[in-house]
């Protein structure tokens, strides 16, 4: 995965994540400094487009907006430890990094949720001593699960009916 192929989309998570600032000079001001990042990264070079976006398309399926700081604060993440190699005393890049940063610490809770989905990725499911503690739970897992599934399944056909 190259460099190109990541900066072509920090305007679109800009973008989304603009929906919640709701503050249209901030946007303005950043697409310039985007377009900077752009030209450093040689984004409109012919082989960006190989292979798809890599965050665009994986947003379109997180709808609800706590699902959606989840997603954004990886993402978001990624954006600032791709910025920390590139050179900093150059004032789009500042300016970039400092938004990011602010969107960052305003999804806090996203990343404790991304964290603990890191977590569980790591469970050795194939180790006695985890399937013990796993049987253990299971009850009270489903237990949790009860009162707000249906209510969720409810929600989503409600938004596939009137596309909000
Ligand atoms: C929008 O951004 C401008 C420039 O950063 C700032 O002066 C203004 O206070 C902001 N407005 C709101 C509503 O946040
Ligand atoms: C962008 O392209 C120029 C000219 O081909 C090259 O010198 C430079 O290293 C490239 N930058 C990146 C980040 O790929
Ligand atoms: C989004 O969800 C729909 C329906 O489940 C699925 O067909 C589609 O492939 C998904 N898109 C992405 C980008 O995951």
């Amino acid at each position: 995965m190259t460099c190109q192929t990541y900066s072509l989309f920090v305007l679109s998570v800009i973008m989304i994540c603009f929906g919640r600032f709701g503050n249209s000079s901030i946007l303005a001001q950043l697409e310039n400094d985007i377009d900077q990042l752009k030209a450093d990264f040689n984004s409109s070079n012919s082989d960006v487009a190989d292979g798809g976006p890599i965050f665009v398309d994986k947003l379109t399926n997180w709808t609800e907006r706590n699902e959606k700081r989840i997603i954004l604060s990886q993402i978001v993440s990624m954006y600032l430890e791709m910025l920390e190699k590139t050179d900093k005393s150059k004032a789009h890049i500042r300016h970039i990094s400092e938004e990011l940063y602010t969107l960052k610490n305003s999804l806090p809770d996203g990343l404790k949720k991304m964290k603990d989905l890191m977590d569980l990725t790591k469970l050795q499911m194939s180790d006695l001593k985890i399937q013990r503690k796993a049987a253990n739970e299971l009850f009270s897992v489903l237990q949790k699960l009860e009162p707000s599934a249906p209510l969720k399944k409810k929600r989503s056909q409600f938004q596939k009916k009137c596309k909000c």
